[in-house]
């Protein structure tokens, strides 16, 4: 039966036709949100990211309001590797446990996120005493590491970013992966991730996916692993948007095409909108200048301007117009967050500032955005 359950709900989110009686009985039996989710019942999963603090927490009104409105569920950070795996073999399961429990009392499509990043990932990884890993040390803790989290998930998770944020434009991103393991270590994950689990729907997750630069050199990654039998099944598009600074919607379209035409699954993974000033040529060396700067990129402290929430509003608008219009391609789109006081982009490229990136506000009502994405269907 699990199998099944797991399989029912890969299936739905994947639109894969051939669905046996059994598990579309299952589909009748499904948890009927009576929220967004339900809306875009027709389009694709709609899911959120779910933090550390919640899950310590078990804050039962933010996950009611989660499973109300969302079928599809990511561990913000509390399946990573720093988290799952701290020391070598010392696993902490707690955490990822009650998240996947509240996935499957809810009936969600759960996400593996991640299992082999360049951050997030403990210093003794790479690590043989004082000197570098060998090569075949970091191979078979990437391989243990990989088959100990599949093995113990994979009837209740069904989809894995397998590798996270790997590529910078057309190149292989310097990591410690890449120093000691070499380019091979893209196709490798994906080899122990299918050997686990040769039915999982794996996927490569990164940011910037507009880039053409770096579409190309994704697919061609893709293709090679397709040359050696190691099949990768979808992208996640991160698509951490801004207000003003783009990407601009044609060039995220072009990246859906691209990477549909090249046989893969799109997942919208990460989404959120920035709707404060960009930090990043502030970031001077003295405290009181980079003090005297953050009130200008920190102008909302107190609240949103109705003309900016209107502009997010139209943005998370075009955004949902274009999935729509791509949902034959799109398997699922996922918020980065819930809330906007839990979003990461509060502390991010600098701490203390009050952003506004999400559907719902700090007293966890739906904003502008959520009725303009709703009122499309
Ligand atoms: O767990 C420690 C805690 O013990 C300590 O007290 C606290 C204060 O220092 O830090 C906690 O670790 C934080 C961790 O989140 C867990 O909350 C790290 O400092 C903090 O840097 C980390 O940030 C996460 C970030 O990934 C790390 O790169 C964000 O919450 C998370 O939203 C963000 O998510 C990533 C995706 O995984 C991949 N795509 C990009 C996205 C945004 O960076």
């Amino acid at each position: 039966m699990k199998q099944t359950r797991r399989k029912f709900l890969l299936q739905s989110a994947l639109g894969i036709s051939a669905m046996p009686l059994v598990v579309a009985n299952l589909r009748a039996s499904a948890a009927v949100s009576s929220g967004l989710a339900e809306v875009f019942k027709d389009d694709f999963h709609l899911g959120t990211a779910i933090s550390d603090a919640t899950l310590r927490s078990g804050d039962s009104s933010l996950l009611n309001l989660i499973a109300r409105e969302f079928n599809t569920i990511t561990a913000e950070n509390a399946m990573k590797w720093e988290s799952l795996q701290p020391s070598e073999n010392q696993f902490s399961w707690h955490l990822a446990d009650d998240f996947v429990k509240f996935g499957r009392k809810n009936k969600m499509l759960t996400i593996g996120h991640t299992l082999v990043w360049h951050s997030q990932t403990p210093e003794y990884v790479f690590k043989n005493k004082a000197s570098l890993a060998s090569r075949g040390i970091l191979l078979r803790r990437m391989q243990n590491h990989i088959g100990t989290v599949i093995d113990r998930y994979k009837d209740s998770i069904a989809i894995w970013d397998v590798v996270n944020e790997a590529i910078e434009q057309n190149k292989w991103r310097r990591s410690k992966w890449l120093e000691i393991i070499g380019e091979e270590y893209f196709a490798k994950a994906f080899a122990f991730a299918r050997e686990t689990d040769p039915t999982a729907h794996l996927i490569y997750n990164d940011y910037n996916m507009h880039n053409p630069d770096k579409q190309e050199f994704i697919i061609a990654q893709v293709n090679k692993c397709k040359k050696m039998g190691i099949r990768v099944d979808g992208v996640g598009m991160e698509c951490h948007a801004t207000l003003d600074e783009g990407p601009p919607i044609v060039e995220i379209e072009t990246a859906i095409v691209n990477f549909a035409k090249a046989g893969l699954r799109v997942h919208i993974s990460e989404l959120d909108v920035d709707v404060l000033p960009s930090a990043w040529d502030y970031q001077g060396a003295e405290i009181d200048v980079n003090y005297e700067y953050s009130e200008k990129i920190n102008p909302y402290k107190n609240a949103l301007p109705s003309a900016v929430s209107a502009r997010l509003a139209e943005r998370y608008r075009e955004l949902f117009e274009l999935f729509i219009k791509h949902r034959d391609k799109i398997a699922r789109i996922s918020f980065w967050g819930t809330t906007d006081d839990e979003s990461w982009k509060n502390d991010w490229p600098m701490a203390g500032r009050t952003n506004y990136p999400l559907l719902f506000d700090r007293s966890r009502s739906p904003k502008a955005p959520y009725f303009a994405i709703k009122n499309l269907k």
